[in-house]
């Protein structure tokens, strides 16, 4: 308890709190909107934990929703909908916050003990006359030390619920602190129970942490906490492959250095700096790593569906893993920069080059300043054709299948692609053929051909 602590809780949820209190019932805000008020954070969600049943909370409520049997009473208050919560012990909580067996208590305490962190188990009581927190784990000590510390035991806590275990690691990482050694040894003793996570719940979890500055933090943590090798042993493999001789950096580290390197804000390119050398453990044959691209962006692919990522992002960091050692040389004709281009896919090459940038900072710092003034000079290129050549793709020919068929009186069927096919040849040869005229005359002779 503090006297001088206040925590500014919105005038609404004050309102559920003093409303229930009023019908004699203890309430309070509880769990991560504490913990983000007193970090000085604006919590996303206010939830609230009572003594009141939910038949009593939903007879105070008007505009209350009561779903499912675990005690929490969703209210609308107009600005938002709160999560009223009966106090409970829980033994399961199968699906993130919706234990598979609940018990009511009539004990705020027994109600937090059975939270995952002391952080996440404080309640506070907004009140005219200053509030009050109920801090029975010292998660406020905690925060101040910097120190994510499981709630009790913490082998039962991790038992519970195996995510917890990811959670720490992803609160240490966001929110930059140590965990605690009794907790960090339970979730080693504990790690195999992740085996059991949804990859959805997985995915949730790893999209925050890679949304971090520094997220090899994360992942390191993961390694080292022995969730890794639960979670995704093709990376945890990576260890054992050797990046640089010279350096002595392993396949693992340069993949953490090259995923700090990608922008934090672009989630393909994370994944996809994360996952790209995913191959070389399979491929690597005491020097070289060959083909590990095409394994990689099949073993990047496996594992991504396997955390329920969505189509279109997987599909997206596999095509960047599949074609991000692409090499260069300044004799290349513009016809090679433009057969380039059109391997990768127009709306790939700023993605590609991003990585391959970030690959390049997480290699050896000698080599790779020769390898980036040829990647940039490549870059230059890139960017000239893109700017005066107008066809990447057959679509932006400047005629159509149609016009093979209707026009030159090519049948339809296979004829006409062959036609749109080397039309499309030559003008990535020589950009100054597309234009309409002249593609019909050139696909005039190529159709007499036969
Ligand atoms: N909780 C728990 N074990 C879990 C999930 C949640 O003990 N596996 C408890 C914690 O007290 C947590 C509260 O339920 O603070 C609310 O959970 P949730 O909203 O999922 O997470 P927050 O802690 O609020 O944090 P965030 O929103 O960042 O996930």
């Amino acid at each position: 308890m503090s006297a001088q602590l206040s925590l500014r809780v919105p005038h609404d949820v004050a309102g559920l709190v003093a409303r229930l209190h009023e019908a004699g019932h203890e309430a309070f805000v509880v769990g991560g909107c504490v913990r983000d008020a007193l970090r000085g954070v604006e919590p996303g969600d206010w939830d609230i934990a009572t003594s009141a049943k939910p038949e009593a909370i939903q007879t105070l409520f008007r505009r209350s929703l009561y779903t499912n049997r675990f005690g929490t009473v969703v209210v609308q208050t107009g600005d938002r909908e709160v999560e009223v919560t009966t106090y409970r012990v829980e033994s399961d909580y199968a699906d993130h916050r919706r234990p598979a067996t609940v018990a009511f208590t009539e004990s705020l305490e027994a109600d937090l003990s059975r939270r995952d962190f002391t952080m996440n188990a404080m309640a506070w009581r907004p009140s005219a006359d200053g509030g009050e927190l109920v801090d029975p784990f010292g998660g406020r000590a905690d925060l101040e030390r910097r120190v994510l510390r499981a709630v009790g035991d913490p082998g039962e806590r991790f038992a519970e619920d195996a995510l917890r275990m990811l959670r720490a690691v992803r609160f240490a990482t966001t929110f930059g602190l140590e965990i605690d050694p009794p907790t960090a040894r339970a979730i080693g003793a504990h790690a195999g129970l992740a085996a059991k996570l949804s990859g959805e719940r997985i995915q949730q979890e790893l999209r925050k942490i890679l949304a971090v500055p520094t997220p090899s933090t994360g992942f390191r943590m993961l390694a080292d906490l022995g969730l890794l090798r639960v979670i995704c042993p093709e990376l945890e493999d990576c260890k054992q492959v050797p990046q640089e001789k010279a350096l002595a950096l392993d396949v693992f580290e340069h993949s953490l250095i090259t995923l700090d390197n990608t922008p934090k804000d672009d989630l393909v390119l994370r994944l996809a700096g994360l996952l790209h050398d995913v191959g070389k453990p399979d491929t690597f044959d005491g020097g070289h790593f060959f083909h590990h691209d095409v394994v990689g962006a099949a073993k990047a692919r496996n594992i991504l569906r396997r955390w329920k990522f969505s189509k279109d992002e997987v599909a997206q960091v596999s095509h960047l893993i599949r074609h991000h050692m692409f090499w260069y040389e300044s004799e290349w004709t513009g016809a090679a920069v433009r057969r380039f281009i059109r391997k990768v896919g127009l709306e790939s090459v700023d993605a590609l080059f991003a990585l391959r940038r970030a690959d390049n900072a997480g290699s050896n710092r000698f080599a790779s300043a020769g390898r980036m003034v040829s990647l940039e000079e490549l870059w230059q290129r890139v960017e000239e054709e893109v700017h005066s050549a107008s066809a990447f793709s057959m679509s932006d020919l400047a005629i159509s299948g149609h016009d093979v068929m209707n026009v030159l009186g090519v049948p339809q069927g296979p004829g006409v692609g062959r036609v749109m096919k080397e039309l499309f040849e030559r003008v990535l040869d020589d950009p100054d053929l597309n234009e309409r005229e002249q593609l019909l005359a050139l696909g005039r002779d190529i159709a007499a051909r036969g």
